[in-house]
């Protein structure tokens, strides 16, 4: 499932990292890369343990936390710290790649299957040439260019790249995640189910069915979520 969800970060909150952000002290992308992608990587990167790194990425993460959208379609357990890129100049693009399967942590050195990828924009389409994010799947192949503030969920299981930038600068939060209920079709259907009853909710009011259907969408966690 690829997923886009509009409004993360509020324009204010785009606006405040983006200062902070286009002032960062950048280092090569490299630097996180597997010894296969980092031959196709060519973009710039904010430090993992920098001062900055560490406060946007708790904004971040907070502005996820107050996203209902991104909890049901992921189910989160483990989420890797964020990072945060920028696609500019001479590093302006990352050419067909598959992400990691398990990414180790480095202050905690624990370990995290990666089952969905996430990357939320803080530039513009219209602020940058290029820089879309081309993922393909079973879904076919998927051209995402996002308003700043929105996000992208997508199956880490994915070849993906970022085209090259000819123009401007493309900043922007990625991470991966490791979700409660390994398996897509059964996190699709939670999801899917999740929105029904959100739904019926929103029209009949808190009936038995939507009691009754909101004990069955539970009981379907309890049965497949590795907590
Ligand atoms: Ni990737």
């Amino acid at each position: 499932m690829l997923l886009h969800i509009p409004h993360v970060l509020s324009r204010d909150a785009v606006a405040d990292c983006r200062r902070q952000l286009e002032a960062a002290a950048w280092v090569d992308g490299r630097l996180t890369a597997g010894s296969q992608s980092e031959q196709r990587k060519h973009n710039l990167q904010l430090a993992e343990d920098s001062d900055l790194a560490r406060a946007l990425r708790d904004t971040v993460l907070d502005a996820l936390g107050r996203t209902p959208t991104f909890f049901s379609a992921a189910l989160p357990r483990r989420i890797y710290p964020p990072l945060f890129n920028c696609y500019t100049g001479a590093h302006n693009a990352f050419g067909d790649h598959v992400d990691n399967a398990v990414r180790t942590h480095r202050a905690t050195q624990t370990h995290l299957r990666t089952d969905l990828s996430f990357t939320l924009f803080f530039t513009d389409p219209d602020e940058y040439d290029g820089g879309e994010l081309v993922i393909e799947d079973t879904f076919g192949c998927q051209r995402i260019k996002l308003p700043a503030g929105d996000l992208v969920l997508y199956p880490s299981s994915s070849v993906h790249r970022v085209e090259p930038v000819t123009a401007g600068a493309r900043i922007a939060c990625f991470s991966w995640l490791e979700s409660m209920v390994r398996e897509t079709e059964r996190r699709r259907l939670l999801y899917d189910l999740d929105r029904q009853i959100c739904r019926l909710r929103e029209t009949h009011g808190d009936d038995d069915t939507a009691v009754g259907l909101t004990s069955c969408y539970h009981n379907l966690v309890r049965m497949w979520a590795c907590p």
